[in-house]
């Protein structure tokens, strides 16, 4: 089977869980580390969380390391009200053994990418300040970078505020950098963010699985559902990976996109040039600031559901 190497960069968070926990079972995909990233939580904490999850995988030595302990400009917005005061629905889950790796985020993300034999796919599901203080620190290792696949931003309407998406919002000028890099970018975001879901009769199932990965997803999802309110609830983050390896599960356009980096109402947006072409000819985009990105605008919603069970959870489903 071919496999995909990729890089994830966290922000844990109970949906980036359901991404590490995917990439980290997932046949198809070579996991060849995990950086981590204030936003949901303080970074730190994203380290423990990140760590408990590769137990709950049973994964193998995956490197984690800490990276940015927050933005580039501006001051850490945490999302408690969502993931809650740990950052993993305050399950009391046991500290993990593993241990951080002793590299920061942007030398774990240089040395993976100098040594892999593999194009590498860079998996951000967070803010993106660890993605650009590495193309800032090592431009020349950046070039190497196969693509970005990132859950972020939106075409349509925001979550952190009616214009912006969290992970964007929490630190524009670190997006705009890693959008007007030239690595070529695929953006997932809010237009099918919330689209695959899992009802807390799937959590159930999941929860009494033989399999401890299936029974710690149930337990994020039940917990997930309770402070949310809400049946089905998003796998959020993990359908940035399922774009990278199952790229014919999703509709993508190509669109020109800008990110606000202004103090305005609109800070943070990635404004999606969606005009008419003789539209945009007689206004452009300043060319210096926008990018042209692959932006996921529908999925098989199914599909990519089933895709995640069956790899949470071999016998169930
Ligand atoms: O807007 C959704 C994003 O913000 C997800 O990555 C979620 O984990 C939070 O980081
Ligand atoms: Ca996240």
């Amino acid at each position: 089977m071919q496999k995909t190497s990729i890089i994830l960069d966290v922000d844990t968070g109970v949906d980036d869980a359901f991404a590490v926990l995917f990439a980290a079972m997932h046949p198809a995909i070579n996991l060849l580390g995990i950086t981590c990233v204030d936003g949901n939580t303080n970074v730190d904490q994203v380290v423990a969380n990140t760590l408990k999850v590769l137990d709950a995988a049973g994964a193998g030595d995956i490197p984690v390391a800490r990276g940015a302990v927050r933005p580039l400009l501006g001051k850490s917005q945490y999302a408690e009200y969502v993931h809650g005061a740990d950052g993993m629905g305050d399950l009391g889950i046991a500290p993990s053994a593993r241990k951080v790796d002793s590299r920061s985020a942007v030398e774990l993300l240089r040395d993976l990418i100098e040594s892999s034999k593999e194009p590498v796919t860079l998996v951000p599901v967070a803010p993106l300040t660890n993605i650009a203080l590495f193309l800032r620190a090592f431009p020349e290792t950046a070039k190497k970078i196969h693509r970005i696949v990132l859950m972020g931003g939106s075409a349509s309407a925001g979550n952190a505020t009616p214009a912006a998406e969290f992970n964007v919002w929490h630190d524009p000028e670190a997006a705009a950098i890693v959008f007007q890099s030239g690595v070529p970018i695929t953006m997932y975001g809010l237009d099918v963010f919330m689209r695959p879901g899992i009802t807390s009769q799937e959590a159930a199932l999941l929860r009494k699985s033989p399999e401890l990965s299936a029974q710690f997803a149930g337990k994020l999802i039940e917990a997930f559902i309770e402070r949310l309110h809400v049946s089905p609830i998003t796998l959020g983050d993990f359908g940035a990976v399922a774009t990278a390896i199952h790229p014919e599960l999703f509709t993508t356009e190509m669109f020109d996109v800008v990110v606000d980096t202004s103090s305005g109402p609109a800070r943070g947006q990635t404004i999606c040039d969606r005009r008419d072409a003789f539209l945009k000819d007689l206004e452009p985009l300043s060319l210096e600031d926008s990018a042209s990105v692959r932006v996921v605008l529908d999925l098989d919603v199914e599909a990519v559901r089933q895709l995640w069970l069956k790899t949470i959870d071999k016998g169930a489903f």
